[in-house]
């Protein structure tokens, strides 16, 4: 049998009828059995503040390092905001990486997903927010990548993906990653 690993989504998107939380849902419906999986949440995340860790760190930004220190691996599902990374998301980055020494998503390996109504299905948020990933020392799956453009198009009112095609990439897609967590998970 093979080894079970826990995963922790972060969705880069706060909206409650967001297209990446559902495309989220449906990469857990698909995934292997061996990975379970915790949306770990960002939107009561303050803005990261030097100042405001060294007069007594939030709680939100402790819950959070502590949800992400607890997994595995972590999965990026995120939609693009100005061919970028959402700021609540890239704030979330910011408070798992501090303090300094001590980051949360340190050697975790990262898949990450973007989902976007337009064609280039969020592109240039999806590399811009791998380009922190190295930094943070994660190995990222490299194959597939995985734009997923039309996203008002891609649910039906369930929540469900429409189209065999798509759903078929999806668990493609998850599949890989588990396979990549049991290659290079510490
Ligand atoms: C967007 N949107 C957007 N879409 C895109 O493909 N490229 C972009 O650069 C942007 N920029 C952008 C900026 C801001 C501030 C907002 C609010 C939106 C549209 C975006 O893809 C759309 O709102 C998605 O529905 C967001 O994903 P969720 O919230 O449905 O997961």
């Amino acid at each position: 049998m093979s080894k079970s690993y826990k995963v922790a989504i972060v969705v880069g998107s706060l909206r409650k009828e967001s297209i990446n939380r559902k495309a989220a849902q449906e990469l857990m419906r698909l995934a292997p059995d061996n990975l379970s999986f915790d949306f770990v949440e960002i939107g009561d995340l303050p803005l990261y503040d030097e100042d405001v860790e060294a007069a007594g760190t939030p709680q939100s930004w402790t819950r959070f390092r502590d949800e992400i220190s607890a997994a595995d691996a972590v999965l990026f599902v995120t939609p693009e905001y100005n061919r970028s990374v959402p700021g609540a998301l890239k704030n979330a980055i910011d408070v798992g990486s501090r303090p300094y020494g001590q980051s949360a998503y340190s050697g975790k390996p990262a898949a990450v997903m973007s989902i976007s109504p337009g064609g280039i299905g969020g592109f240039g948020a999806n590399h811009h927010l791998r380009q922190s990933l190295v930094f943070l020392d994660m190995p990222v799956l490299q194959q597939p990548e995985a734009y997923v453009g039309g996203g008002f198009e891609l649910f039906d009112d369930d929540g469900r993906l429409k189209s065999e095609g798509t759903e078929k990439f999806f668990k493609s897609f998850i599949d890989a990653f588990g396979d990549w967590i049991g290659r290079t998970a510490r």
